[in-house]
């Protein structure tokens, strides 16, 4: 057992069914412990198995219980959880749903529960224009059951309309709701990058740095949980990016450059965790350099990307990284007035226990006004909250301004 929240995620036969690996995953990076159940057909799709090693739990199948099984898993499968969440939801499950039919585990455990129920809709378009489905649609409505999508689109099938599966952080924004989770970065736009860069110096070699891209995740991880829409940009990292955030992958820091410069006007905050490069070479040869003594390359200066977007700001947020090894707050300091930021967190990179690669991370954040805070050594995750704490109130404080203003 564990004191944290549980959903239970009914997956279903649809096509959409491997998408419900990564719903799982975006579900846990809520915070939640997930409980899958699975229906005949689904296992057609996905294995129990993935979602055993995804959540750690033992899948609820449809088939009725062999001797020596749990004999009343479909009563108490459910028990002490907060949600059900049908995703991806046939025709057929939906139409089961409608009718109160018990006629397998799945559908028993549906009908022995009285939970909060959203369902996310996945089918052929005709299927989910007919009639029946109408109706089955209304009657679970009437009853309460939330419906997230579906979207329109071009479907599996090769048929073009609604029937689509809703994008994951739709269906995690109607699991937010109905469980009312923390969202003081709700409607916010957040723009985060992570990693390193790669500058390219030939057809084959590059120049990098050892950004593991934990911090700038975690941030994105833990805004996406208080309800901010994120859009990740992620230089080279050694961690996957969360699964409930949009993310945009660059290699080279003219790419990180170009993909922020078009998504910043339509934000509230740009987080810089990324460890941009410094320089480029000059000259890109387009095969690979053959081995002599000596190379010379010469580098030149990349655009500094935060400078680049504090000129073009209109009422964003800036927070920048420093990594420093001496002074650092002095540093830290100088580099937010002279970047002009209204966020700066100093990471000491002269320590080998935090910043580059290491879990755990330990930092000053500096704003304009106000003392320095020191977050002492923690996981990243912690560190990401109490990042975002201080942004929450930057943003608020921003928009009450231009409220007053206008
Ligand atoms: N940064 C950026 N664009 C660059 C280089 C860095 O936006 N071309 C951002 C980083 O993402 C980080 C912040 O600037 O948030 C600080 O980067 P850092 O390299 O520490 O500072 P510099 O301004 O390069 O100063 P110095 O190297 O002299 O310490």
């Amino acid at each position: 057992m564990t004191d944290k929240e549980s959903v239970v995620l009914v997956v279903s036969g649809s096509i959409a069914a491997y998408k419900a690996a990564e719903l799982a995953r975006a579900l846990m990076e809520l915070g939640l412990d997930v409980r899958v159940a699975m229906t005949r057909a689904a296992e057609r799709f996905i294995t129990p198995l993935t979602f055993e090693a995804l959540t750690g739990g033992r899948v609820l199948r449809a088939g009725f219980p062999e001797p020596g099984e749990p004999p009343m898993e479909h009563i108490t499968f459910t028990r002490g959880a907060r949600l059900v969440l049908a995703a991806p939801a046939t025709a057929d499950l939906i139409a089961r749903m409608a009718g109160g039919l018990a006629d397998d585990n799945v559908t028993s455990m549906l009908l022995a529960t009285d939970l909060p129920v959203i369902v996310a809709p996945a089918m052929n378009v005709m299927m989910y224009r007919h009639p029946a489905t109408q109706s089955n649609i209304a009657l679970l409505a009437s009853r309460g059951v939330m419906f997230v999508g579906p979207e329109a689109g071009e479907l599996a099938c090769g048929d073009e309309g609604e029937g689509r599966l809703a994008r994951i952080p739709q269906i995690i924004t109607a699991v937010r709701e109905k469980l009312s989770l923390g969202d003081d970065l709700a409607g916010r736009k957040l723009l985060i990058t992570a990693g390193g860069t790669r500058e390219p110096i030939d057809a084959a070699r590059y120049i990098g740095n050892r950004s593991s891209g934990k911090m700038g995740v975690a941030l994105a991880h833990a805004a996406a949980r208080r309800g901010a829409r994120v859009t990740l940009v992620a230089g080279v990292m050694d961690v996957e990016p969360p699964a409930n955030v949009e993310t945009v992958r660059v290699e080279s820091a003219a790419a990180m450059l170009d993909e922020v410069e078009r998504r910043f006007p339509g934000v509230d905050a740009l987080v810089m965790a990324a460890a941009v490069a410094d320089y480029r070479a000059e000259q890109v040869s387009g095969h690979k350099v053959k081995k002599t003594k000596r190379w010379d390359l010469p580098l030149v200066e990349n655009t500094d990307i935060l400078g680049r977007m504090a000129e073009r700001r209109q009422s964003q947020i800036l927070a920048g990284f420093a990594a420093e090894t001496h002074d650092v707050e002095a540093a830290g300091r100088e580099k937010l007035l002279r970047k002009n930021l209204d966020m700066i967190v100093i990471n000491d990179v002269s320590r080998a226990d935090i910043g580059f690669g290491a879990d755990e991370n330990e930092v000053t954040i500096l704003t304009r006004q106000g003392a320095p805070e020191r977050v002492t050594k923690a996981p990243k995750e912690r560190v990401a909250d109490a990042i975002l704490d201080r942004l929450v109130v930057l943003i608020n404080n921003r928009k009450r301004r231009g409220e007053a203003a206008g």
